[in-house]
């Protein structure tokens, strides 16, 4: 896709359909005003006879409009003016691009980008235009035998904005919005390829083929140097799986060299059966979502790599299946962590934090300045947030308002929640040093509290994305969260 700014006449572009926005009560925004006094009053006429209200998401398009340079005016539902914030902004922009996948339009000058959504600047507005467009556009049609063929396929878009100024300004949010949404493409193919394709051995290829391409170095650890380093806990989990466990660790050297790194650990539970402690039958497809947290990690890198931040970041991705079998690990067992730290297995299913508790010690070699564990690791989240904001705990209260902080101008957001000593008396272990599970209650903040007894060195928080890294029904699929996120905490890093 390509994209450019511009600023002037929205009547006198020339494009396959000009985008603009109608609020509710029918009134025209800038933009919808220009393109109706250069039709004479046509689009007051057509909202006159009542087919656009101007209700959050409903579209009309209009063909061959007078005195307009455009072939087609799509007009946008905005809303109510005085609630038209960044949630608005971006509804709009999605309905925009469902209906013009809907025309023959290769082209749209999309005026939304010129309304004020209060607080936001065009750098803000430029950026979520990209990500939205993208993410409209987005399709997972490998597994089809017969993708479907789309013969007129958008292929430009121009945003409008208001000035010059706006133009400059702008620029570099396109650039930023395509790394982005590159990233995240990357991780939603990922997450969407089902479990018997991608295996830990693929994630494995396919962080080798984003190195190679990127020059970020990577390096693959295999079941033996896995246990030559002594990660009894990550292999517990893959003793299970015939597919052969990795620990994937990637090497972007953007920054000064032997400047400390952030690292970014990845859960990548490439399918979670629950093991032994199986999980019941329904939905249990959603599980090959389970190594969305690894998919971030690759994707926040690509992003990054792209972007071409001037700052170091160490990948960490323990990746296997969770599988019962003749093999595998049975409630009760008790395993050594990398750590040294004893852990009773009273859970099979609670797989997230064994095998995250490993890679967690492992970064510790790299001195990073900062840690970001990125999972699906508990229902519980799910409970707890619904799936629109991530579960966020931290060691450190200014490691979380950062990623807070890059959550709100990336609009990935995440919502901070409490790792006080008082949660850790749930874990307690009659016969080792603790136990993989608490009580049902607080289950995910119990989970962090497991994954805060291997962090001890370093600044750490920890994103629990099981609400947010794919949508179940009839939009299932992976989202690509929280990429935006962790590519706006990067760059942020990088600037500071
Ligand atoms: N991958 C799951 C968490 C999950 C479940 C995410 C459903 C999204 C939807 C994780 O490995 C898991 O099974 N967690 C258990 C923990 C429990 C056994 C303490 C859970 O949440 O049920
Ligand atoms: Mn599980
Ligand atoms: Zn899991």
């Amino acid at each position: 896709m390509e994209f450019s700014i511009k600023s002037g006449n929205p009547g006198k572009q020339r494009s396959g359909c000009v985008v603009v926005g109608v609020y509710e009560g029918r009134k025209l925004s800038p933009s919808a005003q220009n393109i109706d006094a250069a039709s004479r009053k046509q689009l007051a006429e057509v909202l006159r006879r009542g087919d656009l209200e101007g209700k959050l998401g409903a579209t009309l398009l209009l063909q061959s409009v007078r005195g307009v340079a455009a072939e087609r005016v799509l007009l946008v539902g905005l809303g109510r003016e005085r609630d038209f914030l960044e949630s608005a902004y971006r509804t709009a922009l999605a309905a925009a691009v469902k209906a013009l996948k809907t025309t023959g339009a290769t082209e749209a000058a999309i005026c939304l980008t010129d309304l004020t959504v209060k607080g936001r600047d065009i750098a803000w507005k430029v950026e979520q235009a990209v990500l939205c467009v993208m993410e409209g556009i987005y399709r997972f049609d490998r597994m089809k035998s017969k993708p479907p063929e789309i013969k007129r396929a958008l292929r430009k878009v121009v945003l409008h904005v208001a000035n010059r100024d706006e133009i400059a300004q702008g620029q570099p949010a396109v650039n930023r919005g395509l790394a982005i949404a590159e990233g995240m493409k990357f991780a939603k193919d990922l997450g969407n390829l089902p479990g018997n394709y991608c295996t830990p051995t693929y994630l494995a290829e396919q962080a080798q083929e984003l190195g190679k391409r990127h020059g970020i170095r990577v390096d693959v650890l295999e079941q033996k140097d896995i246990e030559k380093l002594g990660m009894g806990c990550f292999l517990a989990v893959a003793r299970g799986s015939r597919e052969p466990p990795k620990l994937i660790v990637l090497e972007y050297q953007g920054g000064k060299r032997g400047a400390a790194p952030v690292a970014l650990v990845g859960k990548g539970i490439t399918f979670d059966t629950g093991g032994i402690s199986i999980k019941p039958a329904p939905e249990m497809d959603e599980m090959k979502f389970d190594m969305c947290g690894a998919a971030s990690v690759l994707g926040a890198m690509k992003a990054a790599a792209l972007m071409k931040l001037p700052l170091n970041i160490v990948g960490v991705i323990p990746a296997t299946e969770n599988m019962p079998g003749g093999n595998a690990i049975k409630p009760g067992d008790i395993v050594t962590t990398l750590s040294g730290q004893t852990v009773e297995i009273l859970n099979t299913d609670a797989e997230g934090r064994l095998i995250l508790c490993d890679a967690l010690t492992y970064v510790e070699r790299f001195k990073p300045v900062a840690v970001v564990d990125i999972a699906t690791l508990t229902g519980a989240m799910v409970i707890a947030l619904g799936h629109i904001a991530t579960g966020l705990f931290a060691n450190s209260d200014p490691l979380a308002r950062e990623l807070l902080q890059a959550g709100e101008t990336a609009w990935d957001r995440a919502w901070h929640l409490p790792l006080w000593d008082e949660y850790q008396d749930a874990l307690k272990s009659n016969f080792a040093d603790f136990p993989n599970i608490g009580t049902r209650a607080g289950g995910s903040i119990t989970a962090a509290c497991f994954l805060s007894r291997f962090t001890k060195s370093f600044p750490w928080a920890h994103l629990d994305i099981a609400g947010t890294a794919w949508k179940s029904g009839a939009e299932k699929g992976a989202t690509g969260r929280p990429v935006a996120l962790l590519a706006h905490f990067l760059a942020r890093r990088s600037a500071a």
